[in-house]
């Protein structure tokens, strides 16, 4: 097993790096402007923010998820074992990092054991596998069967890959995806990881026969960057800004018009632009990288206990725009401002 010190060397280098790139903030919501409503006409106790994935699916907290980020090395498996307990507690979804490392060493106990343990924290919490694009479906499936996975994530990650020293730089991807989704025996979600996604690529998605999509858009999490770092032979910072936005992408997709399940990810940082997603039509919003970061800086416990903040603040903000439930906010009113503003008027007004 030549290659396994370096492929678990790689799971602590993203989390080191995801940290040491980490920023607060998204000033890029700023640009998205609700027109508020001064007498909104409810109350806290009459908001519902739960939701249901699919039906037979247990209730969750609320349109939130744990984001995918690691597994696959022995320094790992207590991260996972901490966010799949912060998981539990607030009740939302947690998606694993990549299972490659557990495909490629299916018998090593120690990386089948960094992905076991969320579900041997949280036996019937909602759990998302997370596989390339180019894993054949019957692997994925083994994935999926790993940790009992109620969704499977498939990342497309092209930028990532060209940026990576070590990259798999065949995108030949269609193919296989229609097979994953065809084949696989849970719903598939297919994702990007921080670089946003076209309505292009949704339609070709679509006719792939994808029916969830977590566009991860710019903003957040940057691996061009990340991947930069770790490259010590080629520089490609002239990457940086590569792909969409989340909001962005929201705006070129439009998923309030599509027959599809969109979620949104990627730089968010507050429960406001969680709800800033919500309004644009995305289904649930993923958060990675601020998790690590309040665990790495503040503890289990605490960690816990900021989620429940975040998710009290997302419904004094439900309450604040006098939404009932989740479905109201799609008739929120709003302006965009800035960059965000040309980006709508290049698409919508010519
Ligand atoms: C990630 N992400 C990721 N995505 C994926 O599909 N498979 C993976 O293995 C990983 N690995 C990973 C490691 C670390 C340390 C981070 C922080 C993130 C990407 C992640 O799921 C998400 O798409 C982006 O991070 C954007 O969200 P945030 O971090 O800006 O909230």
């Amino acid at each position: 097993m030549p290659k396994q010190p370096l492929d678990w060397q790689r799971k602590n280098e993203h989390i080191f790096l995801s940290e040491k790139f980490y920023q607060e903030s998204n000033s890029e919501f700023n640009q998205l402007q609700i027109l508020a409503k001064s007498i909104p006409d409810t109350s806290t106790s009459q908001i519902n923010i739960q939701f249901q994935w699919q039906d037979q699916l247990p209730i969750m907290s609320a349109p939130i998820y744990i984001n995918a980020m690691t597994g696959g090395a022995p320094q790992v498996t207590e991260v996972n074992s901490q966010l799949s307990k912060v998981a539990k507690a607030l009740n939302i979804p947690l998606a694993v990092g990549s299972m490659s490392n557990y495909l490629r060493y299916p018998q090593e106990m120690i990386i089948k054991n960094s992905y076991q343990i969320v579900r041997q924290n949280n036996p019937h919490g909602l759990l998302f596998a997370n596989v390339s694009a180019q894993t054949p479906w019957a692997k994925a499936q083994q994935a999926v069967d790993l940790i009992q996975a109620d969704f499977l994530q498939v990342h497309l990650n092209a930028a990532q890959e060209i940026v990576m020293s070590e990259g798999e730089v065949d995108f030949n991807w269609s193919q296989n995806l229609q097979t994953i989704i065809q084949n696989v025996n849970v719903p598939v979600i297919i994702k990007e990881v921080g670089c946003g996604m076209t309505s292009q690529t949704v339609q070709h998605l679509q006719d792939l026969g994808a029916t969830i999509i977590d566009i991860s858009g710019r903003g957040g999490t940057n691996f061009v960057q990340i991947e930069n770092e770790r490259n010590h032979s080629l520089d490609y910072s002239f990457l940086n800004d590569w792909g969409l936005t989340t909001l962005e992408s929201l705006i070129d997709i439009e998923p309030q018009n599509l027959p599809i399940t969109i979620l949104a990810s990627g730089g968010i940082r507050t429960p406001l632009d969680a709800i800033k997603c919500l309004i644009l039509g995305a289904k649930a919003v993923g958060i990675a990288a601020p998790v690590l970061h309040s665990l790495k800086h503040q503890g289990l416990q605490q960690t816990i206990i900021n989620g429940q903040k975040w998710l009290q603040q997302f419904t004094d903000l439900m309450t604040l725009l006098g939404c009932h439930n989740l479905q109201q906010l799609s008739q929120i009113n709003y302006r965009f401002k800035g960059d965000l503003w040309s980006f709508y008027q290049q698409k919508y007004c010519t």
